[in-house]
């Protein structure tokens, strides 16, 4: 069919031509935002899950939802072995700036500039040439006392809770999105966590919706024991049979084209539901069918095409991150889990870890001397560990690609 009418949309943070199975995320978020703005005690919102099952999508639908009933917002993604001062600064300014139109004392708004300028400014190391010095592009003087004591955790305090005061005076809230949030620094979790902590205990309308890898939880409460109590998390998930049935067939019947109940099965084991899978499953079949409706025989053409471009744009991008070693250490834990598979005579694709120990087994070494290879990997966040002395793919049906492909 005509690929320029095609719908689907497979790419990271790509928004999904119908944004399916996620209804009772956005009500909780919905009910979240009401009670912030009337300052009920509400804790920040954090989601979590496997690569590709459309966190990012939800989070900015989320930043929408916030838009649309007039919050400030501002969004940063996280990176490993990057600070947070700069990005949150910039986010804050935006979140500030979209509020300061309805503010009817401009001093307050500088004032908190100020504020947020010398927040910022610690981002520069001490002593640095001043034509060195990164400016944080803020148009007011930098205040000096509050927020730049350079302690990251007292510092966030005070600013959150001057920013906090701005959305009071407005009559809303600010709603700040970190994406990728388990590659902040433990310092920055920490900090985070405690102003989070501090602002929900005065009621003050400024929340984190936070959005990261399976493991995140844990990342949080390694930094503040009483994170379980301060987040609520929410397990973004492959969608169901519904869900991904209406992810493919609501788009298509806006240009007048369905499925047969077949093409849908098909699709549906192909894809296991895992969002991105969807968009790319759907996409190839489209283009390779001649006609509506869609039939099974039209997926099992379009198919290689669809895996091929997984292969590359989705499992190869990742692979090509990994080194040598950590490459060897992943085929390792592929076949660790098919050795499981066969033992216990479970589908692959159901085994969701496997025990470090059996991944030095089937490498012929001790766990101790793989230890760089994991941490690594945990690094780049291609593995994650749910539990103690268990490992896992972030990328599902990476295991199979492995096999496949490797
Ligand atoms: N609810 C949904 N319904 C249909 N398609 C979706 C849905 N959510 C996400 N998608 C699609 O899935 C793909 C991945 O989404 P997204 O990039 O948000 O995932 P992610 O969880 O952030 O992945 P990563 O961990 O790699 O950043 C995109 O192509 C998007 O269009
Ligand atoms: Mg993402």
């Amino acid at each position: 069919m005509d690929p320029v009418r095609n719908p689907y949309a497979p790419g990271a943070g790509q928004r999904p031509p119908e944004l399916a199975g996620r209804d009772r995320e956005l009500e909780v978020f919905d009910v979240v935002l009401e009670r912030v703005a009337r300052g009920r005690p509400e804790r920040s919102l954090v989601l979590t899950g496997l690569r590709g099952v459309g966190k990012t999508v939800l989070l900015n639908t989320l930043r929408s939802e916030a838009i649309g009933r007039l919050w400030g917002t501002g969004k940063i993604e996280a990176r490993p072995d990057q600070p947070m001062r700069r990005p949150l600064s910039a986010a804050l300014h935006m979140a500030v700036r979209e509020l300061a139109p309805r503010h009817r004392a401009p001093d307050r708004i500088d004032d908190f500039l100020g504020v947020l300028k010398a927040f910022a400014l610690r981002a520069n190391p001490p002593g640095g040439k001043l034509r060195e010095r990164w400016q944080p592009g803020i148009d007011v003087p930098a205040a000096s006392g509050r927020a730049d004591s350079g302690d990251i955790e007292i510092d966030l305090v005070e600013l959150f809770t001057d920013a906090a005061s701005i959305a009071t005076d407005v009559g809303t809230g600010i709603a700040l999105y970190i994406d990728e949030m388990q590659d902040m620094s433990p310092e920055d979790v920490s900090a985070l966590c405690a102003a989070c902590h501090e602002l929900s205990q005065t009621g003050a309308p400024l929340i984190v919706v936070g959005a990261g890898l399976p493991h995140l939880p844990a990342v949080l409460s390694a930094a503040k024991s009483y994170s379980e109590r301060l987040f609520r998390y929410q397990r973004i998930d492959r969608l169901d049979r519904i869900s991904a049935d209406q992810a493919l067939c609501a788009p298509a019947a806006r240009e007048d084209v369905e499925y047969e109940a077949k093409a849908l099965d098909l699709l549906y084991e192909k894809s296991g539901g895992y969002p991105y899978f969807v968009q790319a499953y759907g996409k190839a079949t489209w283009d390779h069918a001649p006609q509506s409706p869609v039939t099974d025989a039209d997926v099992r053409v379009a198919a290689p095409e669809a895996e091929a471009e997984l292969a590359v744009g989705f499992f190869g991008s990742r692979f090509e991150r990994a080194t040598p070693g950590e490459r060897e250490y992943l085929r390792a834990m592929a076949d660790a889990a098919v050795a499981i598979s066969e033992r216990d005579e479970e589908e692959l694709d159901a085994i969701q870890s496997v025990p470090t120990s059996d991944v030095a087994a089937e490498l012929g070494k001790k766990p101790q001397s793989l230890s760089p290879a994991r941490d690594s990997l945990l690094k780049k966040g291609l593995i994650y560990s749910g539990e103690r002395g268990r490992i896992a793919f972030t990328v599902p049906h990476f295991g199979r690609y492995l096999l496949d492909n490797a």
